[in-house]
């Protein structure tokens, strides 16, 4: 509905030329700050959850882990963290992916989702798409089934839905906010 819309969108904040020149950052602390907004996000996100069946919430490093752990809590199901390169103990899968300057890589532990799990992934923002397609590209190596992609907000000019929605293969990608 369009109050949960304006009473998230009110509360994320521009900031320009940050971190570079010419980026307009989108600064999601002032809705964490306010506990009715992040109440009514966890509230939306967990509908989602329950929505798709899911079993496990995957949080992306580090904005996805803010979001996504009350998620999990709000719809009683666990939360998966998929992490930066070199962070997690015991035995990983790890997917490569490219920046705009060179590449990065994430992980998650082997045994964290298995066959038969029902994945919801939750990040912050849905940019040019990269973080959330190696991260379904990853899940999926698990055995788990990725069930949907939820996002707060899509930036639609950098045009990442194209690219996750091949890698999600059908299943629903959800951003509560676009601009
Ligand atoms: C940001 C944001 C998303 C990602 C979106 O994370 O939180 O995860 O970029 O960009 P993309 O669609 O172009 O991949 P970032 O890795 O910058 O930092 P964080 O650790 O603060 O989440
Ligand atoms: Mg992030």
């Amino acid at each position: 509905p369009d109050g949960v819309r304006e009473l998230l969108a009110d509360r994320i904040h521009d900031v320009a030329d940050y971190p570079r020149p010419g980026v307009m950052f989108k600064d999601i602390t002032p809705l964490l700050a306010d506990a009715e907004a992040l109440c009514v996000l966890t509230d939306v996100l967990a509908g989602i959850a329950r929505e798709h069946g899911a079993t496990k919430i995957v949080g992306l490093e580090a904005r996805g882990f803010i979001l996504g752990a009350p998620t999990a809590v709000r719809a009683g199901v666990g939360f998966v963290p998929v992490r930066k390169a070199g962070k997690l103990p015991g035995a990983t899968l790890s997917q490569a992916y490219d920046l705009e300057y060179g590449s990065a890589r994430i992980e998650v532990h082997a045994e964290g989702l298995t066959e038969g799990d029902r994945v919801l992934v939750v990040d912050d923002v849905l940019a040019t798409g990269g973080t959330a397609e190696a991260a379904v590209q990853l899940l999926r190596r698990t055995g788990a089934e990725v069930v949907g992609l939820a996002v707060l907000l899509e930036l639609g000019f950098l045009e990442g839905r194209g690219r996750v929605e091949r890698a999600l293969a059908g299943a629903p990608l959800d951003a509560l906010l676009a601009v």
